[in-house]
């Protein structure tokens, strides 16, 4: 591999997307959000009336789904055939599917290569929940960004808030736990810390403090490697 791979693996509302964003636009790289293609899989599911408990009944769809990801402006698009979901896929209803997708391993399988031929043609800081221990196992700098479960909550009710999409804050840290647990207990994939990652507690930290702690680890893990960073 002769570029950069970044791993940002941790739980909901951790900060992963923000922070991600900015180091990528830092060290002029791009910025690969997984998340997304999970989120429109559930987006497909509920328009086709599957129940959420029913996960495994979108794998028949499956051949039915063409997914492609864009870059426009330096923003990441995703497309379900090809229509930009855009802000859609980021209803709290989706994320409850895009997590009961995701423990289908079908769908899994499905969105493998897509997340690796990505980043196998640019330099990336892919985030998600898999990337250190299934997507890219062997990228060099992996880190799991995990915060309290409360500060989770709050960080993202704020966001949902800003993309016009109030919710309470105790739904939000209720849907949150049971969505984090069934990533993290499942039998694919689970989300857990690769065994050589960095995990990076942010419950006490601003977002600059955030970039700035992470970049300098990211800085510093590539010089123990070896590598040059453009
Ligand atoms: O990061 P996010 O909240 O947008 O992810 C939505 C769901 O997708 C999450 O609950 C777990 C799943 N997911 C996954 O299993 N593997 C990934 N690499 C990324 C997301």
């Amino acid at each position: 591999m002769d570029h950069i791979q970044i791993a940002i693996d941790g739980p909901s509302g951790a900060g992963k997307s923000t922070v991600s964003k900015a180091i990528a636009k830092a060290m002029g790289i791009v910025y690969v959000d997984t998340g997304a293609l999970y989120r429109t899989v559930g987006y497909y599911a509920r328009e086709q009336g599957i129940a959420v408990n029913n996960a495994v009944a979108v794998v028949p769809y499956l051949d039915h789904i063409k997914i492609d990801v864009k870059y426009e402006n330096g923003v990441q698009c995703v497309y379900l055939n090809g229509e930009n979901l855009g802000d859609r896929i980021r209803q709290n209803e989706i994320s409850m599917y895009a997590s009961a997708v995701s423990a289908v391993p079908e769908v899994r399988a499905f969105l493998l290569d897509t997340q690796k031929k990505i980043a196998a043609e640019n330099p990336v800081i892919m985030d998600g929940r898999d990337i250190g221990t299934v997507i890219l196992p062997n990228a060099q700098v992996k880190i799991f960004l995990t915060a309290s479960n409360e500060a989770r909550a709050r960080r993202r009710c704020i966001e949902l808030v800003e993309k016009g999409m109030p919710v309470s804050y105790e739904e939000i840290l209720a849907d949150m736990n049971r969505r984090d647990e069934a990533d993290r207990t499942r039998a694919v994939a689970p989300a857990v810390p690769a065994d050589d990652a960095v995990i990076f507690d942010n419950s006490d930290m601003d977002f600059d403090t955030s970039v700035s702690g992470l970049l300098k680890l990211i800085k510093n893990t590539a010089a123990e490697k070896g590598i040059v960073l453009s």
